[in-house]
């Protein structure tokens, strides 16, 4: 009888994926004689069967391209949007699919939400594993995820190329990196980059003492900064009110949740445009002129480095080792140079924030780098 396995990509798209895809089949296909189906667009294109079968060939020569062959999607899949208003679960159907082609495991790349979604599809009987991937680095119970190095050096090359252009301007530069409500990628690229400010979303800032350490770098005679933020940083004031009100939330009863729930959406709306308000409020308070950078989906990009290339293809393998084991309802972790099947119990609704005992912080302060607080 065929052994077959099914691969999808979810969520936001990483550096790595292609190769994480390539790593999967070639190995399922050398090592157990599987044949490989890709489902196209995430668990959207496993809900209506849209799949490609990928032999070889197909395989050949995507390792170092960005993006993701198979296509992505950001959905719930008990929860899906029909675009008219109305939402299905999916499960049902995504089981139909996994039946019909008799697959032995669904292997899902993705980030934290493909471990939610993937849980849910372990709880209706689909043999389901994921390997990490984001560049944001939040992925619970792994050391890193694929595409997270990749980003960093992209960040890092404009913090880089903005070292000299605040130089003969003698401006305050800040730069937006992404990573949702984690700071990796802009501890990772502020620190490698040497940028004299890192704000991350872990360390509410007091705009006043970021504003302070510029004008004392000026008074030592430093004539720019780079400020390296985070697109989920915070400042204290408006973490003390997103806190209260999730605080709400943890004691009220539904209605009244969901009208806090709405009010912190429109909050966090208004806290979109953050970096150019602190840009301003620099600028306003340090009397510098200040230029602002997002980098934006740039980080996402192109092709992946070779640490991104390793990572991805060495958890891809032992992926299909875990599945030839007859393992599944996992997350292929990396851990060390070894790598470990941890249960998606264990991953799915945990985001990975950077602690604030982290070596990487330590280092920023020993270097005199201003973290906000
Ligand atoms: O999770 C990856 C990520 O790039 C985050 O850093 C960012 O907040 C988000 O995705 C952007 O999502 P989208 O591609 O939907 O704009």
């Amino acid at each position: 009888m065929v052994r077959t396995i099914g691969i999808l990509t979810a969520g936001g798209d990483s550096p790595g994926l292609n190769a994480a895809i390539r790593a999967v089949g070639k190995a399922a296909q050398r090592a157990y004689g599987m044949e490989v189906l890709g489902f196209k667009d995430g668990f959207l294109g496993l809900m209506q069967n849209r799949y490609e079968h990928l032999d070889s060939d197909d395989l050949s020569g995507i390792l170092t391209r960005g993006g993701t062959v198979l296509g992505t999607s950001r959905i719930k899949v008990n929860r899906v949007d029909l675009g008219d208003g109305r939402d299905v679960d999916g499960r049902q159907a995504m089981r139909e699919v996994v039946e019909q082609h008799e697959l032995e495991a669904v292997v899902c790349l993705g980030g934290d939400g493909t471990a939610k979604n993937a849980l849910k599809l372990a709880d209706v009987g689909i043999p389901i594993l994921t390997l990490p991937k984001t560049i944001d680095n939040d992925v619970a119970e792994t050391d890193v995820t694929f595409g997270f190095d990749t980003a960093m050096y992209i960040a890092t090359e404009a913090v880089d190329r903005l070292h000299s252009t605040a130089h003969s301007h003698h401006r305050i530069m800040v730069v937006e990196t992404m990573g949702h409500s984690v700071g990796w990628l802009a501890l990772g690229a502020g620190l490698a980059g040497g940028a004299d400010v890192i704000l991350i979303p872990e360390i509410p800032y007091d705009v006043e003492a970021v504003a302070s350490s510029i004008a004392a770098r000026r008074a030592a005679g430093s004539t720019f900064s780079i400020v390296a933020v985070a697109e989920g940083a915070i400042s204290k004031e408006d973490a003390a009110i997103r806190d209260s009100m999730q605080a709400k939330i943890g004691s009220a009863d539904d209605p009244v949740k969901n009208s806090i729930k709405r009010k912190m959406r429109e909050f966090e709306g208004a806290r979109a445009g953050g970096t150019v308000q602190l840009a301003s409020t620099l600028e306003a308070l340090t009397g510098l002129e200040s230029r602002i950078t997002i980098l934006g989906h740039v980080q996402r990009g192109g092709t992946p480095t070779p640490a991104d290339r390793l990572l991805a293809t060495r958890l891809g393998t032992a992926c299909a080792d875990f599945i030839a084991d007859g393992t599944h309802g996992v997350l292929v972790a990396a851990k060390g140079q070894t790598t470990e099947a941890v249960p998606l119990k264990k991953v799915a609704g945990r985001t990975k924030s950077v602690p604030l005992d982290h070596p990487w912080l330590d280092t920023a302060r020993h270097l005199g780098i201003a973290l906000g607080d």
